[in-house]
């Protein structure tokens, strides 16, 4: 069974929540997924998945300190072992979002392969948020095949 790795990070619990329905929407299309806070995932956690969904807030227009302390500690120990990886990205903000710009700016550093557009969603998600958040998953899953 492939392997998504949902890794993010969250002050509020609005990202947590987000990450949560992308995790859903992975099982649902039948992968197995681990979820891990940024400053808890470890190089080798991105290595053993077959996938990876990137989540943060919007920190001035910025990903979140907690994402960018997994993917500044994960660099040298992936570095060319994740090309073409499939990757995407969500981001929740208060009505900017620019943060997904560094967000994919650092997935081509690690040469990751886009496989869904990244989704933004203002606040906590619901609704039609939580509906594309659970897509992204499923397009995740299924480019882990
Ligand atoms: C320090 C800080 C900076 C922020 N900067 C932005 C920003 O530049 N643009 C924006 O749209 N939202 C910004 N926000 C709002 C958060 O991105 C938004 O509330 C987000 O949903 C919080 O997610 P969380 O509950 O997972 O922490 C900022 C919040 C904080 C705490």
């Amino acid at each position: 069974m492939s392997k998504v790795l949902v890794v993010y990070c969250s002050m509020t619990g609005n990202t947590k929540a987000a990450a949560e329905a992308v995790a859903e929407g992975v099982r649902s299309a039948g992968a197995k997924v681990v979820v891990k806070d940024g400053v808890d995932a470890q190089p080798g956690d991105l290595l053993a998945a077959d996938a990876v969904a990137l989540g943060s807030y919007d920190a001035f227009s910025y990903m979140g300190g907690g994402l960018k302390d997994f993917l500044d500690r994960a660099f040298y120990p992936t570095q060319n072992q994740v090309t073409d990886k499939p990757y995407a990205a969500f981001v929740t903000h208060g009505g900017g979002g620019r943060a997904i710009g560094s967000i994919e700016s650092i997935a081509g550093s690690f040469k990751l392969k886009k496989a869904a557009e990244p989704v933004l969603v203002k606040g906590l998600p619901a609704g039609q948020a939580v509906t594309d958040l659970k897509a992204l998953g499923s397009k995740l899953a299924a480019a882990a095949k």
